[in-house]
Order: C-alpha cells, then structure tokens, then sequence
C-alpha cells in the first residue's frame, strides 16, 4: 500500500507500526505528501519506508498535480492507496489508476469537507466519529466501509474532541486496512463487504471499475 499524509502522520504511523507484523499482511511500499513539511515523512523515514512529496505549489493547476501524483504513486505499483490525514483532494488521474481508501474525523455523510470536527462541535451534535470508505470524485462521499461513534463531551474543543476521535480512528483503520488486504472486499452501489466473492486485491482496478 501507498498511504499518502499532509501533516502528523499518526494514522500512518500506526500502520507502519502495524505492517511490522508479517501477519498483519500489508506492505507500506511507500509514504507520500502534498507538503515537504509533513512531520509524518520523517517518522516514515525513520522506520525505512521510502517517502515522496508532490508539492501542489510546484504545478500549474490541480489536473497536472494529480498526473503527478498518479505517476508517483505507480511507481511503487500499490494495491491500494491510503488517505490517511491527506488534505487535497485526488483526481481522476489518481483514481483512474488506484482504488483509494480515505479517513474522515465525522460520521459521513454528515461534515464532510476540512474542518469536520469543527463542523460537528458548531452544529451541537452529542455523537460524531470517524468515517472510513473509498474515494470517489466528489468531497468524502464514496462507499463507507466503516465507522465509530465517539460522545462529544461538555467542554470539548476543536482539539481535545479530534485528539479522541483520532485515538478512535487509528484503532478503525488498522483494523479495516488488514481486513481489506487479507479477504478482499466487494463494493455493491453504496455497500461495502469483506470478502473475496468477486473482487480481491489482486484485481483492484475491477474493483474501482465496479463502483
Ligand atoms: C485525522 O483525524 C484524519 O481523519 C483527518 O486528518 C487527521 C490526520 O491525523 N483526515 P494524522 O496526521 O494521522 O495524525
């Protein structure tokens, strides 16, 4: 897998620490960012993964930053890419290739978009979570896969609500990523299931097709 970061990088970090075990059966090929700054890329580094960075500012326009991308990315040949604390949103030269998977700090289909613990701290809601599903073209609307509840507590703010859910989420993705390598998945319309009944890893771009 190819998981692709802007920021911390602590999603990615547990996958790394979680792809240690042979058993676990993922590879991370690759770490890639938008931002030469990404703290996740050093991390990565130190636990000898290579990494790449494809600066948005260093491109025309975002179609030429995703054909970037998308070559970057293929270079290491994945079976599927993780958007784990990726803030750009990949395109179709990305997604035509590789089927992505995305984690997004709200229950979806509410608060999408950038600032979604924000949102749902604004809005009032008791319950949020975290999200994770494939991405299709739109702002965090493909398939879900998977989802947690997390209470909002009184007194939470932006960060110490998102420190929680990130706790939470760190658990889902390593947990749905192994499960997605290890048996496979179908994608019905909107519905996801594990399982290797028609789709599997070994043949992801049917996989994307069907969807
Ligand atoms: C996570 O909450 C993820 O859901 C969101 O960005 C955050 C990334 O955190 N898309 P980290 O970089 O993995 O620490």
């Amino acid at each position: 897998m190819v998981v692709l970061i802007s920021g911390t990088g602590s999603n990615m970090a547990a996958l790394v620490d979680a792809a240690q075990d042979p058993g676990y059966g993922v590879e991370i090929v690759a770490v890639g960012s938008d931002r030469r700054s990404a703290r996740g890329l050093e991390l990565a580094e130190r636990a000898g993964v290579p990494t790449f960075v494809v600066p948005f500012r260093d491109y025309s326009d975002r179609a030429e930053w995703d054909a970037a991308m998308a070559d970057r990315i293929s270079e290491y040949d994945p079976d599927l890419v993780v958007s784990a604390g990726f803030m750009r949103i990949l395109g179709p030269a990305v997604l035509g290739r590789h089927t992505a998977v995305n984690i997004h700090p709200a229950l979806l289909p509410s608060f999408p978009g950038a600032h979604a613990v924000r949102d749902a701290l604004a809005h009032g809601v008791r319950i949020t979570g975290t999200t994770i599903h494939f991405l299709d073209e739109g702002v965090d609307s493909g398939p879900i896969i998977d989802q947690v509840a997390v209470p909002v507590e009184d007194g939470d703010d932006e960060s110490s609500l998102h420190e929680r859910i990130k706790g939470v989420e760190r658990r889902m993705l390593v947990d749905t990523v192994g499960r997605l390598a290890r048996e496979g998945w179908t994608v019905d319309g909107r519905h996801v299931r594990f399982g290797r009944t028609e789709h599997s890893v070994t043949d992801a771009t049917d996989t994307k097709e069907q969807r």
